[in-house]
């Protein structure tokens, strides 16, 4: 009986088996019509992934397109901008330049207005305060000179004017001699070289402009040389060491706007 139900058993087992060989056997044969149907969804699938990522692409290469263009037109209209600025600092430039130049033509005006002025009021006042040399110097021109009645030798003239930061009287150009004309100087020394020989008097014109003027005050001057010095319209030679007064000369400063444009009362309240 045990062995009938073994062999049932093993039957039923048998045929269950075959069975599901069978079925096994069906799902092998109806196998490949399923997965080409599976293989078409996916290649569907992926082709439209494909398709999708084309478009992608094409969306974002047009995007990407239409942002250079329109970062290309910015760099462009940037770049006129840059080149029209750097238009405007150059004009700009040009424009403060020529203003600077119109300043300074104008503060040199200003200043040769002041200097006139400031002549006239010399002319009234001669210590008013525009003057531009020290007080008691005489104002000529470009320069201040300081005539005095003190008769020493030619070399204590020289050290004399030395202390002022001015030197002896030198007749160089047209302006000097006017002055000198104008003063009838009655002996005073003249910044000529020394001489070793004595030298006749000379009437004094533009001749006088050529003549051995001193570089600087020389200090090595001995008693037997013989020193030039004016004489009312003429130019004489004496001993160095012989006495004729006192005269100086040097630049006078600018004229000061301001001390110009001062007026002349609260002067006269002091005085
Ligand atoms: C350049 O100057 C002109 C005229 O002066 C002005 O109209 C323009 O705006 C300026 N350009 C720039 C970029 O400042
Ligand atoms: C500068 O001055 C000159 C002449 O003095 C003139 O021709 C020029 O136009 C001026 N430039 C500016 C930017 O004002
Ligand atoms: C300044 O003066 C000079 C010479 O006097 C002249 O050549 C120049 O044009 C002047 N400049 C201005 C901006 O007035
Ligand atoms: C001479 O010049 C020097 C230096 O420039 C100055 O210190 C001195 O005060 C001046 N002397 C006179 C009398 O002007
Ligand atoms: C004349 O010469 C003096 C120096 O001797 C100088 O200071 C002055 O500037 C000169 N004047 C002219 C108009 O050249």
């Amino acid at each position: 009986m045990s062995e009938e139900v073994t062999y049932a058993d093993l039957n039923f087992q048998d045929s269950g088996r075959k069975k599901s060989i069978q079925e096994f056997g069906t799902v092998g044969i109806k196998e490949p019509a399923a997965t080409s149907h599976v293989w078409h969804q996916r290649a569907l699938a992926l082709i439209l992934l494909c398709l999708l990522l084309l478009i992608g692409l094409g969306i974002l290469g047009s995007v990407f397109y239409i942002t250079l263009k329109k970062e290309m037109r910015t760099l462009n209209t940037l770049q006129n901008i840059k080149e029209e600025l750097q238009r405007n600092v150059s004009l700009q430039l040009m424009h403060s330049m020529n203003s600077s130049q119109m300043i300074r033509n104008l503060s040199l005006t200003l200043q040769e207005i002041a200097t006139k002025l400031c002549h006239e009021l010399y002319q009234r006042e001669p210590e008013h305060k525009c003057k531009p040399c020290p007080k008691k110097w005489i104002w000529h021109e470009d320069n201040c000179y300081l005539v005095t009645k003190n008769y020493v030798t030619w070399q204590k003239n020289a050290m004399f004017c030395s202390a002022q930061n001015a030197s002896l009287l030198m007749i160089k150009n047209k302006s000097v001699l006017e002055f000198v004309k104008s003063r009838n100087l009655r002996k005073y020394w003249l910044g000529l070289s020394p001489r070793k020989y004595y030298a006749d008097y000379k009437i004094v014109d533009e001749t006088i402009f050529s003549s051995d003027w001193l570089v600087r005050n020389t200090k090595d001057v001995d008693d037997t040389m013989f020193c030039g010095y004016i004489n009312t319209i003429y130019v004489s030679y004496t001993l160095c060491s012989d006495s004729n007064n006192i005269i100086c000369e040097k630049l006078a400063n600018p004229v000061k706007i301001e001390n110009t444009l001062m007026s002349e009362i609260p002067d006269e309240k002091y005085d």
